[in-house]
């Protein structure tokens, strides 16, 4: 753990170097701002931590993690216009403080300084790394329309809302494993056992979140509760609840998703007991354990020794019990 401490500060000194607030202000403010805000950083951290476990030192990996950790600030400026969100990370999103054009231009600006971080490996290694980096964009592109189609259909199955946060969610925690191991020059094999198991850690990630989203405590959480309850998303919880509640329980859950209050407490409250009602607060948990198993499960064919698999574990294990 004491490196982790040392992966994140040294992350830390690099972010801040790199998110300089410059002319135009109105342009690179709100990156510096979202950047200073903090947040988990776990997928840069599983870059450098993936490079250093196969063998190279993990500040060959910074620019890739850099770039990792860029992007992800860039989506979740978007994201937060496309859910219409008031708070990210305990503060005021991006579009609300300045203003929606303001969000999206600076959302891009961030995308494209995100992408220039590969230019500072050598010509073979950059391509490899660029071509990762705009197959999961395109993919996470993907899985956000995935999302917004979702809130207006009614018909959603659970196998379409797994694709759509494998691609919106998980292929980035895939490729910011992969990218550490690209950059350490890991076999192939054990570069794709990399994307696995962060593909999988990244399922169990959305899952977590979705259900944070919905029983989260409201001192710690950093974002709106029950945004995507307002929104009408098909997250998990609606899905089983859907699947496993009695007929008047869904008869509720669907007059409730088709309703947008101007004052929406009720609604949610209404909302959170039937997902507790109907069991699916209950088996949420329970999918949650089940995609951190499985990752934990590629793992074993990881070739690094099994000290450094458990630190993955742990690591892993964390996330399924964050709180924030
Ligand atoms: C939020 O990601 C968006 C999702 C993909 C769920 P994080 O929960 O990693 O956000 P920060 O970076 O820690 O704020
Ligand atoms: C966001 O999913 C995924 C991306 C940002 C690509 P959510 O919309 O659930 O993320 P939060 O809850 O706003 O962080
Ligand atoms: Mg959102
Ligand atoms: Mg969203
Ligand atoms: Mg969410």
């Amino acid at each position: 753990m004491e490196q982790l401490e040392k992966y994140s500060q040294a992350l830390a000194k690099k972010l801040g170097e790199s998110v300089q607030v410059k002319e135009p202000i109105q342009l690179y403010e709100p990156l510096s701002y979202i950047v200073s805000l903090g947040g988990k950083r776990l997928r840069p951290i599983l870059t450098l931590m993936s490079c250093d476990f196969f063998g190279k030192s993990f500040d060959k990996a910074m620019d890739a993690a850099l770039a990792v950790e860029l992007f992800h600030n860039f989506s979740l400026i978007h994201d937060d216009i496309m859910d219409n969100a008031p708070l990210r990370r305990g503060k005021i999103t991006v579009h609300e403080k300045w203003d929606l054009n303001t969000g999206i231009l600076s959302g891009d600006a961030m995308l494209i300084l995100a992408y220039q971080f590969f230019e500072n490996y050598e010509p073979s290694l950059f391509k490899e790394l660029a071509k990762l980096f705009s197959k999961t964009a395109l993919q996470v592109c993907e899985g956000q329309q995935y999302d917004v189609d979702f809130e207006t259909r009614d018909d959603v199955l659970l196998s379409e809302y797994i694709k759509m946060i494998d691609y919106k969610t998980a292929v980035l925690v895939g490729a910011s494993m992969k990218m550490g191991a690209i950059v350490a020059e890991a076999s192939k094999n054990s570069q794709e056992n990399m994307y696995t198991f962060g593909r999988n850690l990244g399922i169990a990630f959305q899952l977590q979140d979705d259900y944070l989203d919905a029983f989260g405590n409201p001192k710690n959480f950093g974002k709106q509760l029950g945004g995507d309850i307002i929104t009408n998303k098909k997250t998990i919880l609606y899905l089983l609840a859907m699947e496993k509640g009695t007929p008047s329980q869904i008869n509720e859950l669907v007059g409730l998703y088709s309703i947008q209050p101007e004052n929406p407490a009720d609604k949610i409250k209404n909302v959170l007991e039937i997902f507790e009602s109907s069991g699916a607060a209950q088996l949420t948990r329970q999918e949650i354990a089940r995609y951190t198993q499985k990752a934990h499960d590629v793992l074993d064919q990881i070739a690094i020794s099994s000290e450094k698999k458990q630190v993955f574990r742990d690591f892993g294990d964390s996330l399924m019990k964050r709180t924030i």
